[in-house]
């Protein structure tokens, strides 16, 4: 083994946080910017996807806030761990029937073409009625400057629930920002019946820095409740 494949390795069985008792795989994390190249040059091992871990789907029968995330690479998982530390919210992780590829390539050119035919993916997962929660933290990765698919897919199915409640966005992105992505959310909650004035600020962090986020994160989760 060489000296490369040796740190890829040892790299992929580091666990670089837990969500639900379970561990996240973040390739993405510490990397320099030159070796980040915004998301594109992570050489992937196959458990970035965190496609092996069971959905997290923490549901409680008295939480008032529910983190609802997607994440195919782990650093959106990350944070949506780092808000449930802070606010003991249920969590329901956002799951499709046919799971991304680990390499940025082929992941890259499934998105092109399911944005090119308005084709989202076919999601795999039981959502609650949602009626208990007050506050929705709603978390992605940013994909081509806008939501990533599986959340267009869950609001496009679901987004009918998520009225007249407090939304709270986040999201992890390549170094490029958060793009039209709220006002895409925003959009397709109204198509269904909501205002879109219930949104708060946005935490927008760079998926290679969700583990050095903390104090932003913890300032962010304390502005969205503040008037509670
Ligand atoms: C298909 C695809 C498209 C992407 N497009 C953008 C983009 O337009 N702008 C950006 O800043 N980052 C982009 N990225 C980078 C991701 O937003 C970034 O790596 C993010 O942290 C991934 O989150 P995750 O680990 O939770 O999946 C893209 C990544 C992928 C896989």
């Amino acid at each position: 083994m060489n000296l490369i494949n040796q740190v890829t390795t040892n790299q992929s069985q580091q666990d670089d946080g837990k969500i639900d008792g379970q561990p996240i795989y973040a390739p993405q994390l510490s990397k320099t910017n030159g070796e980040w190249r915004n998301g594109a040059g992570i050489i992937s091992d196959g458990k970035d996807t965190n496609s092996e871990n069971r959905p997290t789907r923490k549901l409680t029968k008295t939480a008032k806030s529910l983190i609802i995330y997607f994440s195919r690479s782990g650093s959106t998982e990350l944070l949506a761990s780092k808000i449930e530390q802070k606010t003991h919210a249920d969590i329901l992780e956002i799951v499709v029937k046919n799971p991304y590829a680990g390499n940025y390539g082929k992941t890259l050119s499934r998105a092109n073409s399911e944005r090119d035919n308005q084709d989202y993916p076919e999601l795999n997962m039981q959502v609650p009625d949602l009626k208990q929660y007050q506050t929705i933290y709603l978390g992605y990765p940013i994909w081509a400057m806008t939501v990533s698919h599986p959340m267009v897919s869950f609001l496009n199915t679901y987004g009918g629930r998520l009225i007249n409640k407090r939304i709270a966005p986040f999201m992890t992105e390549g170094g490029y920002g958060q793009g039209d992505s709220v006002q895409r959310i925003q959009q397709i909650i109204r198509d269904q019946g909501g205002h879109g004035d219930t949104f708060t600020r946005v935490l927008v962090i760079d998926g290679n820095k969700v583990d050095r986020a903390d104090q932003q994160t913890f300032n962010w989760v304390n502005q969205v409740n503040q008037n509670d």
